[in-house]
């Protein structure tokens, strides 16, 4: 398993499983949220990456195997335990096992080792599928010909890797997740900039839950478009009568999240006199709801995310130096998708698989043509623009069918790879008498133009090909491709 598994407890009474909890963190070293509200494990099943979910029947009086039903599309991979009460409906929760392809049941009262060690065999048994996927992969397409880059058994995004809900396989992401990691685990406030879409808000929901405050809450503020008053009461609360409209006290974000993390959202839109509260707030920690006359301490970690450059703002004077310098205890800057192009197969077959699921539909995969356009696409709006294009495609293909240029918008599709100046991404003419001949002739084009493109980095080259090291030399030397300097 890649870093620390992750385990879900989906459980109504946090204090009677306080020993199974002190035993997978504590003891077995696993990563354990909780949640004790049908709601708050399905929010947490978007927000965090898990690798096993146990779940009560019932929480707060609401039938909960919805949870397990819910992971068994959103997060496949993750094992399903169910927890049955003594005394329950047999019959219906076998029905609706079946439903959530539960892993195994588990009858109470609670015995914490034997959950303990139902925990620890899941999860092997978990890393032995996902290694016997990983390795099937490569036996099948080691002879293999993928006129389709990212045929869904090729599975790109298999190669790919996650920091909670960010999919990646550029460096420049491996070493800004890396940087995240390890000021996650610090108390130190992050700032994070980058251009509109790049993934600042899952970045600041992928610290939150690798660090300590993981079991706190994670409130979000927005705080472009907003008056001084509506922000400050937001944030700092407010007291019944402070203004018209306050018709009751409002506790503010701050004091909700105590304990926890606040993300404060496009910070550089926040008034020069708004930043003096904010910085009294992140230097002495003190809030004073508007129309109090007390002060009151709390304990938060703010995170902001801005895609205007904090620093030229400093210099044109529009941003204090001082609270610019107390909100980056670490600064974090995500790459424009343009600069990390490897990326853009990966995310796209990854919300190519997303989208499938939520719309119900079965596609094989992406054809490489389209992979060429996306490829030579600035991307503005960068991973929500391809987000967007790709829930398009998805909407309007049909099930067997691969997405191709056809699903693509207007203006993608009149992208043209060759025409791009960009030797590169030249393909060579598809000739040949009979299809297996041609096959050859446009596989053929493929290794070569990926090996082009990827200056003949004969690892970078199999991993996107979905070839292993040995089956690309075979076809190099089939085809008698030759580097040419
Ligand atoms: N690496 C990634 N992996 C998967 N999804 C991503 C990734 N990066 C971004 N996304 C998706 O792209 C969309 C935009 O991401 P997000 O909202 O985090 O961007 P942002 O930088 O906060 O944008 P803005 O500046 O406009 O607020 C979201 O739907 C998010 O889930
Ligand atoms: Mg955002």
């Amino acid at each position: 398993m890649l870093g620390v598994s992750t385990v879900l407890l989906a459980v109504a009474n946090a204090e009677e499983w306080a020993g199974v909890r002190v035993l997978l963190a504590e003891v077995l070293g696993y990563r354990v949220l909780t949640a004790q509200s049908v709601k708050k494990a399905l929010a947490l099943t978007e927000e965090a990456n898990i690798d096993l979910v146990i779940s009560e029947a019932t929480l707060e009086g609401e039938d909960a195997l919805s949870i397990l039903q819910h992971c068994r599309v959103s997060l496949p991979n993750a094992m399903r335990i169910l927890v049955k009460e003594p005394d329950c409906d047999n019959q219906k929760n076998h029905e609706a096992a079946e439903l959530a392809a539960i892993y195994q049941f588990i009858r109470k009262p609670i015995d914490d080792e034997q959950i303990g060690l139902v925990v620890k065999r899941a999860l092997e048994a978990a890393e032995l599928a996902r290694r016997h996927r990983l390795i099937s992969r490569e036996l099948k397409l080691s002879d293999d010909s993928p006129i389709f880059a990212t045929k869904f058994d090729n599975q790109i995004v298999a190669q790919s890797s996650n920091f909670e809900k960010l999919v990646y396989i550029s460096e420049p992401m491996a070493e800004l997740c890396s940087l995240a990691k390890q000021a996650a685990v610090t108390d130190l406030p992050i700032l994070i900039q980058g251009e509109t879409g790049t993934g600042k808000e899952l970045l600041a929901h992928a610290i939150h839950f690798n660090s300590k405050r993981t079991d706190s809450p994670l409130l979000v503020q927005n705080c472009g478009g907003m008056s001084d008053d509506l922000l400050h009461s937001e944030l700092f609360g407010h007291k019944r009568g402070a203004f018209t409209g306050a018709i009751s006290d409002r506790l503010g974000l701050f004091r909700a999240a105590d304990g926890g993390t606040v993300f404060l959202d496009e910070i550089s839109e926040v008034s020069s006199s708004f930043q003096v509260s904010l910085l009294r707030f992140v230097q002495e920690g003190e809030v004073k709801p508007l129309g109090s006359d007390h002060t009151m301490i709390c304990n938060v970690r703010i995170i902001c995310a801005s895609n205007r450059r904090l620093d030229e703002m400093v210099e044109k004077g529009e941003f204090r130096q001082d609270l610019y310098f107390r909100l980056k205890g670490f600064e974090l800057v995500v790459p424009p998708l343009r600069e990390r192009r490897d990326d853009i197969a990966v995310l796209a077959e990854f919300f190519t698989r997303k989208y499938c699921e939520s719309m119900n539909v079965k596609l094989l995969g992406i054809s490489n043509n389209v992979l060429d356009k996306l490829r030579c696409h600035k991307f503005p709006g960068n991973v929500r623009e391809l987000e967007n294009e790709i829930r398009r495609m998805v909407a309007l293909a049909k099930d067997g069918e691969y997405l191709t240029t056809r699903h693509l918008s207007k203006e993608l599709a009149s992208i043209d790879p060759n025409s791009m100046g960009n030797k590169e991404f030249r393909h060579m003419p598809i000739d040949g008498e009979t299809l297996k001949e041609k096959v050859e002739t446009l596989e053929k084009s493929l290794v070569w133009e990926a090996l082009s493109r990827l200056r003949w980095n004969q690892s970078k080259v199999a991993r996107e090909l979905g070839l292993s090291r040995v089956g690309l030399a075979n076809k190099i030397k089939r085809y008698d491709l030759q580097h040419s300097n």
